[in-house]
């Protein structure tokens, strides 16, 4: 497959970026997206060229690492899927593709598609954990716990903290992580003592993205959830945030109509060279 690839490159926060065109030429279907910008970057680096600045670690859907946003979704249009974990077999011989990092204030440019997500870890601080006395190990049956509860556990800890609901909010809310990151203790028997003050310690820390203004996205953060987290609403009996997210239209007076597919257009309309933080972002 021979691709054009429309990148973000931006030397550093405090700079100006733009979007380049590079070509990649014989990509291979079986490639991960990684992989493919990978052999776009051996082929710069050939040439003298900064190669492109990107975020990976397991490669492998599990750290949440890489972010990408492709042709205007974050993680691409593939459902539940990390950029990772994408394969060009899933593009067409001769497609352009838009590649740009996170787009959201509360992560802020590092270089070309690298952004410091550090805000996740301070909401962690803040809340995202129990108290356990250090020690050896407490016996794992001391506590017995059923399997719907550990499941709906599980599938609230299947949030790898990749921020593509916070790039793809046009709020750049952070609900749907918070809301994980809240449930994933709160469900099990070691979680319950603390599990009213670490929530609102999350709710309330002062980042720009962690109001409850999902809404006026009508959560679209669940449609590029790595791990599509719907079920954790509808199995744990906790508040939905879809249906949190209902409220607070209607309260707006905002039409609350089925989610449309995504529309891969981050890029309309902008022009191809901007400040690293243009009005238009979160
Ligand atoms: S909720 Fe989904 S999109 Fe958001 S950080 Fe967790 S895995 Fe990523
Ligand atoms: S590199 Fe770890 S989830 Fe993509």
């Amino acid at each position: 497959m021979n691709l054009k690839l429309k990148v973000w490159r931006q030397a550093k926060g405090s700079e100006k970026g733009c979007l380049e065109e590079y070509d990649a030429k014989d990509v291979s279907p079986d490639m991960s997206f990684l992989e493919m910008i990978d052999v776009v970057n051996q082929g710069l680096v050939a040439k003298g060229v900064e190669p492109i600045a990107f975020d990976s670690d397991c490669r492998e859907g599990i750290c949440g690492m890489c972010s990408l946003v492709i042709d205007g979704v974050a993680h691409g249009s593939e459902k539940g899927t990390a950029t990772c974990q994408l394969h060009m077999r899933k593009f067409k011989d001769g497609q352009t593709l838009t590649i740009e990092p996170w787009r959201a204030k509360a992560f802020p440019v590092v270089k070309d598609l690298v952004v410091d997500r550090s805000a996740f870890d301070r909401v962690i601080q803040a809340g995202g954990y129990v108290s356990v006395n250090t020690g050896s190990a407490a016996e794992a049956n001391s506590i017995l716990i059923g399997k719907d509860i550990a499941d709906t556990a599980m599938d609230a800890a299947a949030c790898i903290g990749c921020g593509a609901c916070v790039a793809q909010c046009k709020n750049a809310s952070a609900m749907l992580f918070v809301a994980a990151k809240a449930s994933q203790l709160a469900v099990l028997p070691q979680g319950q003592v603390e599990r009213h003050r670490r929530a609102l310690s999350m709710v309330a820390h002062p980042f720009p993205f962690l109001s409850l203004r999902a809404a006026m996205d009508r959560a679209t953060c669940l449609r590029v959830s790595r791990k599509w987290l719907t079920a954790i609403w509808s199995s744990s009996g906790l508040p939905s945030v879809p249906s949190v997210a209902a409220q607070q239209c209607i309260r707006r007076g905002i039409p609350v109509n089925p989610l449309p597919p995504p529309t891969g257009n981050s890029s309309a309309g902008m022009s191809p060279c901007r400040s690293p933080s243009p009005e238009g972002w979160k």
